[in-house]
């Protein structure tokens, strides 16, 4: 997500997704700028990205969301695993 300046371009959101191309997509790194938060744009970010995964057929988007953007995502529809599938993690020791 760009701000426009004449044409100069300032980067003030972004969000990642990676694919299989086929059925399912993870959702990383959804952030917005500070200076441009609570304006409705991270909301704007998640419909497009979910509108690009959509278009191209993608049918199963996830997402590890931090506790305290646990509402934003719940907002926008996404939802705890109804069979109760848990992320997991591996760390080294
Ligand atoms: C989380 C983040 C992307 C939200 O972007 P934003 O532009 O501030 O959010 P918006 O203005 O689009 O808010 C959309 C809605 O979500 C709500 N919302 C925003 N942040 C929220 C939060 N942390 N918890 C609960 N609700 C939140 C807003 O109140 C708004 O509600 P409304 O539609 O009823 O008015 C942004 O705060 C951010 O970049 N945070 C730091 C990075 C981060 O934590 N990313 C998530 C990692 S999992």
């Amino acid at each position: 997500m760009w701000q426009m300046q004449g044409k100069q371009r300032r980067l003030i959101g972004f969000a990642r997704a990676t694919s299989d191309h086929a059925f399912n997509a993870t959702l990383w790194d959804v952030v917005v700028h500070p200076d441009f938060q609570s304006k409705g744009l991270g909301k704007a970010l998640m419909k497009f990205i979910i509108k690009k995964l959509r278009s191209d057929d993608i049918s199963n988007i996830t997402l590890f969301a931090d506790p305290h953007v646990v509402e934003f995502y719940r907002n926008l529809g996404f939802i705890s695993d109804p069979e109760g599938i848990k992320g997991m993690f591996w760390y080294p020791d």
